[in-house]
């Protein structure tokens, strides 16, 4: 991430945004819980949220100093932080009941790459299990915060077809303003 993407992922406005505003949609009328893994968790504003809400939960941050930072402030007793790439996790499958996802997806690049994520997540969740987050909407304020770093905006109206493909069973995309949600979930079959 971008020098202007750490400040912002850390900030007082962000955390309030997170846990007032972002969050509660994402998961509104989800059944989210029990083993819950968190990709992408950044500087750790969301994981510290979600924790209360997770039987355990695991978080897989592919950039090593976050990872390590990330470890440093969590308690160990219930949320475990792993430095990976969560487009091929080194996780036994089925081991998830939840994966979380937000604000992260445009940062695995390129498109190719997502689509692997979604395989990766779908292995990793047990049959049934539920896929949830939310990104951003392109635009051009949102290339302007993305100068010098890894983008590729996910095209919402594309996302159903692609989860679906990549073995999800049920998908749902809403868009609003500035985000869409998805919630998807892992085929029983
Ligand atoms: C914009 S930050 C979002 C952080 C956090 N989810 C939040 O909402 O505050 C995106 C995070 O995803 C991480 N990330 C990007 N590609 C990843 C990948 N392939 N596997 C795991 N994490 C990844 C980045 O390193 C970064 O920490």
């Amino acid at each position: 991430m971008n020098r202007i993407h750490h400040w912002i992922c850390r900030s007082g406005w962000w955390k309030k945004f997170l846990a007032q505003d972002l969050i509660p949609w994402a998961l509104d009328g989800t059944a989210w819980g029990g083993c819950v893994l968190e990709i992408g968790p950044g500087p750790g504003l969301a994981t510290a949220l979600l924790a209360p809400g997770a039987q355990s939960l695991t978080c897989m941050e592919v950039d090593a100093r976050l990872a390590a930072n990330l470890l440093e402030k969590t308690d160990r007793g219930k949320v475990r932080v792993l430095c990976g790439d969560a487009t091929a996790m080194a996780l036994d499958s089925g081991l998830f009941d939840s994966v979380l996802a937000f604000t992260m997806l445009h940062h695995v690049t390129p498109a190719v790459a997502q689509d692997a994520l979604f395989r990766e997540v779908a292995r990793v969740l047990r049959p049934g299990g539920l896929f949830a987050g939310t990104d951003s909407l392109d635009s051009p304020v949102f290339r302007m915060l993305h100068w010098f770093d890894d983008l590729e905006p996910v095209r919402p109206e594309t996302l159903r077809q692609r989860l679906t493909a990549a073995g999800f069973d049920r998908a749902e995309v809403e868009i609003r303003k500035r985000e869409f949600r998805f919630r998807a979930w892992r085929a029983r079959a």
